[in-house]
């Protein structure tokens, strides 16, 4: 066995037992509201009368908050019945009881209290200004590239977190459907997730339906008596309403609860303010299940596909080509698509075409949802990698290229095949739905959204080919350095408020980024002189 099929082979393991770990973790885990400089030793003290913790840490989201692992799930059942009901003078309460608790400190008030704060684990990324900073300091683009995919990417801690909400969540749904999961799915699981993105959640009720546990032969059958609807999306309609407003109505500190039913996918999208959490919940969505482990795959086949999708990522938010709000917009998942799109252009390909993917699948991978084949191997051992040498500098280079000479106007991106195809229906960006091929993913996207990017794509690879952008400037492990490379990127630029530009243009139209490469040039000049 090759070392590459063995690494393949452990990953493929790691990746099935990984979600039902972090569930199961979940489940065994409280979330606990902290005075700000509770004591650290008295606290764990104190939560380890209920049982043995394994992991604990404080982070702070509007106050301090701290998630706490017991080994054992009695542990949490014997927590929460020493847990009491708070008596408030003023205000009524809804007394619906959950693993999210406060931690008081009745009494005078004991020296020890005051005496440490605790190291917070950071639930958000840094600022893009240090950010900036801090890639400028490095000493390649490649390095840049994955120091800012390390910036960025989710925290061990910040993805307890995830999985611990979905386990809150499902302690609502449980009322109803006692047989329920709520899994993540979308950037919290598919390894391309920067810290602060949102919460997408899946209401899972498979374990509910068409299971039987023992069918007989013959003889007698009980069967439950259900209640009929018009349609799957009519009872995806009718349970998410009913669990959006047990979350609207007891959930607590969920705010600011909305129920989209009439959207494509209907969903429940609110705030969760103990962890920061903008969340949406959704029920029936395989195909977006099927996604999310698809672009976790690719993920893990080549450490360059998650470096180049979180700069791009970054480099498009920076430049509100992406944004939290929806509208006409690229979205941060047909940003991913352009990027694998633009990998199995390489010569040869960093990853394989979907359809090969498929091609090479077993006959345990067959799935077929809603009439939509979704059948790709599992067996990561099975996917021979050609062997492709190009390092991060040149593929994110080629990658601004690559996109700033697309034709737009006649081509669909399909990762499918791995090659662009007529375009099937008019619309300025179409790429095509990997699962649901007759669907485009980016059917929101306007011509103006698109010459944004197009244009930024050209001034983006017109830097980088400049010899000037290429190394650091300033002396290394100064404390401010002068932007370059990957972090002349991320600054600012004009390009973005551009509407319907005629000619293309391959220079910057940012007066700032001109202005930036005269002073590197100046300084240059100075120097060998
Ligand atoms: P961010 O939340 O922006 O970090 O990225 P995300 O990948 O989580 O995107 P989003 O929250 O918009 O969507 C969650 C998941 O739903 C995606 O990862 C996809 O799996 C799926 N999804 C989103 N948009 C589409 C779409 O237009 N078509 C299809 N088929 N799936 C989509
Ligand atoms: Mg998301």
């Amino acid at each position: 066995m090759s070392e590459q099929t063995s690494f393949l082979r452990k990953v493929k393991h790691f990746a099935k037992t990984k979600l039902a770990k972090r569930q199961e973790q979940a489940d065994r885990s409280v979330l606990i509201s902290c005075l700000s400089r509770t004591n650290e030793k008295k606290f764990v003290t104190f939560l380890s009368r209920h049982g043995d913790i394994k992991k604990y840490f404080f982070y702070e989201s509007y106050g301090m908050y701290a998630v706490v692992e017991y080994a054992n799930q009695e542990s949490v059942a014997s927590l929460l019945k020493d847990a009491g009901i708070p008596s408030v003078n003023h205000e009524s309460l809804v007394p619906f009881k959950s693993r999210l608790l406060s931690l008081r400190n009745i009494g005078s008030a004991d020296s020890s209290n005051q005496q440490s704060g605790q190291l917070c684990q950071p639930q958000t990324t840094i600022p893009i200004n240090e950010l900036i900073q801090k890639l400028s300091r490095e000493e390649s683009i490649d390095q840049q590239v994955t120091s800012l995919t390390e910036a960025y990417q989710l925290t061990e801690e910040n993805s307890r977190l995830r999985f611990l909400v979905c386990s809150l969540l499902k302690d609502i749904a449980a009322a109803y459907f006692p047989e329920c999961t709520i899994k993540p799915f979308g950037s919290s699981v598919n390894g391309f997730g920067k810290l602060g993105c949102d919460l997408d959640m899946f209401l899972d009720l498979d374990s509910i339906s068409g299971r039987r546990a023992k069918m007989p032969k013959s003889g007698l059958l009980l069967d439950y008596q259900l209640k009929r609807a018009n349609s799957e999306r009519a009872v995806t309609q009718s349970i998410l309403s009913v669990i959006g407003e047990c979350v609207d109505q007891f959930g607590p500190g969920c705010v600011g609860v909305q129920k989209i039913l009439n959207a494509r996918c209907p969903l429940v999208r609110f705030a969760h303010q103990a962890s920061g959490f903008q969340c949406d919940l959704t029920a029936n969505n395989r195909v977006a299940m099927k996604s999310t482990e698809l672009l976790y795959l690719y993920g893990e086949l080549d450490p360059r596909v998650r470096s180049l999708v979180f700069t791009v990522r970054c480099w498009a938010r920076a430049h509100g080509i992406t944004s939290s709000i929806p509208g006409a917009w690229i979205t941060n998942f047909s940003l991913t698509v352009m990027v694998l799109f633009f990998l199995q252009k390489r010569s040869p390909p960093i990853i394989p075409t979907l359809d090969h993917l498929r091609d090479l699948a077993g006959p345990a991978d067959k799935s077929v949802i809603e009439g939509n084949d979704c059948t790709f191997v599992s067996d990561f051992s099975k996917i021979q990698l050609q062997s492709n040498t190009e390092t991060l500098e040149q593929l994110l280079c080629e990658f601004f290229e690559f996109y700033s000479t697309f034709a737009f106007n006649r081509f669909s991106l399909n990762i499918r095949k791995g090659k662009e195809q007529s375009k099937p229906e008019i619309s300025p960006l179409h790429i095509q739905n990997p699962f649901e091929t007759s669907l485009n993913v980016s059917k929101n996207v306007n011509a103006t959204q698109l010459e944004r990017f197009v244009a930024l794509c050209q001034e983006s690879s017109w830097l980088l080919q400049q010899s000037e952008m290429k190394k650091p400037k300033g002396a290394t492990g100064a404390s401010t350095s002068t932007p370059w490379g990957l972090a002349t990127l991320l600054l600012p630029s004009q390009v973005a408020g551009i509407k319907g530009r005629k000619k293309r243009r391959r220079e910057p139209a940012s007066e700032r980024i001109k202005s930036l490469l005269e002073s590197l040039k100046n300084n240059n000049q100075q120097k060998q002189s």
